[in-house]
């Protein structure tokens, strides 16, 4: 181009001593031909490959979106860990069950009010979907004699109006320990261990009556709050106690209901709210967001 070096470089020509002239032009005419040959290389190579992308290996990667566990899968994974390690079987049953495994062999009969707290979503013919892990208690028992020592992770459903701290789907853990000479004792040791584990070495632990058909006594484990360590704060609603559990002693009914002997037999049992763990530990305010498949929200944990 007239632009060029090589033009700029012809140009001095003039200046060039008459002698020395005609050597200068035959160089340059030389450089000239020089550079256009190799043009016309490089012009020819890029023709050959004119669909072919070249690769720029100095460009940044693309990154793949990699996913997680969700929070309460991690939660359930976690406990299921702490169970494992003292010697639980981890056992399951259907999502759907049946009214016997539901309610009835648990000693609530047609028309126990007990049913009331468990309101569901019926289905045809006795089937609905399980109000509860306690069914897996039963469907073990069907199965094996003591010395039993179980799990039961799962999904459950109830007809619940929708809440910060309720769903009508959520996950519990069930656990059942059935042998000679169990005693609440062993329930309580069981149970604060595990607190503490989930929640740290700190946590306290309180427990408070309550009813369930399938155990006596029975009871409702609360753990103190990790946020505020039981001063009370918005995590807790200002009580300083967070509810974690329901248990209690196997109901002698049950365990005759299943051809246990419960002269010979004792035993405990307990249903954790997974969901309302994996609340506390992430400090989520509303339950209902665990089911909202917002990209965002779950990226978080
Ligand atoms: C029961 O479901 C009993 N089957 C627990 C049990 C098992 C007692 C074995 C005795 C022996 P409850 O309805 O309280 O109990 O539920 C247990 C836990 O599930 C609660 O402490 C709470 O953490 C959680 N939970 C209950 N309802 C909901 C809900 N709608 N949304 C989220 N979590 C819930």
């Amino acid at each position: 181009g007239r632009k060029s070096e090589l033009s700029a470089l012809l140009k001095t020509i003039k200046d060039i001593p008459a002698e020395e002239r005609k050597q200068f032009g035959a160089d340059a005419n030389l450089l000239q031909k020089n550079i256009e040959s190799r043009i016309e290389i490089v012009e020819k190579r890029f023709q050959g490959q004119a669909s072919v992308q070249p690769i720029d290996v100095t460009a940044p990667g693309r990154s793949f979106p990699v996913g997680h566990l969700h929070p309460v899968t991690q939660t359930l994974e976690s406990l299921t860990d702490i169970f494992v390690a003292m010697g639980y079987e981890i056992a399951s049953g259907p999502e759907v069950d049946d009214d016997w495994h539901n309610f009835e062999a648990l000693n609530m009969g047609k028309e126990h009010p007990a049913r009331d707290m468990q309101d569901t979503f019926y289905l045809l013919e006795g089937f609905l979907p399980r109000t509860h892990t306690s069914t897996v208690q039963i469907r073990y028992m069907e199965e094996h004699q003591p010395p039993i020592k179980i799990i039961a992770p799962g999904k459950v459903h109830r007809n619940e109006n929708e809440d910060a701290t309720h769903s009508w789907i959520f996950h519990q853990f069930e656990g059942l320990v059935i042998d000679e000479g169990i005693t609440f004792a062993d329930l309580k040791g069981t149970l604060e261990y595990v607190a503490k584990q989930i929640f740290g070495p700190l946590t306290r632990t309180r427990f408070r009556p309550n009813f369930f058909p399938y155990t006596e006594p029975s009871a409702e484990m609360d753990a103190s709050c990790p946020q505020c360590d039981g001063g009370g704060c918005r995590s807790c609603g200002g009580t300083g106690w967070l509810e974690l559990l329901g248990a209690g002693m196997v109901h002698p009914q049950v365990l005759r209901n299943m051809k246990i002997d419960p002269e010979k037999y004792s035993g405990f049992a307990f249903g954790l709210g997974v969901d309302r763990i994996a609340m506390i530990k992430h400090q989520i305010p509303d339950a209902r967001l665990l089911w909202h498949p917002d990209v965002r929200f779950l990226e978080q944990f």
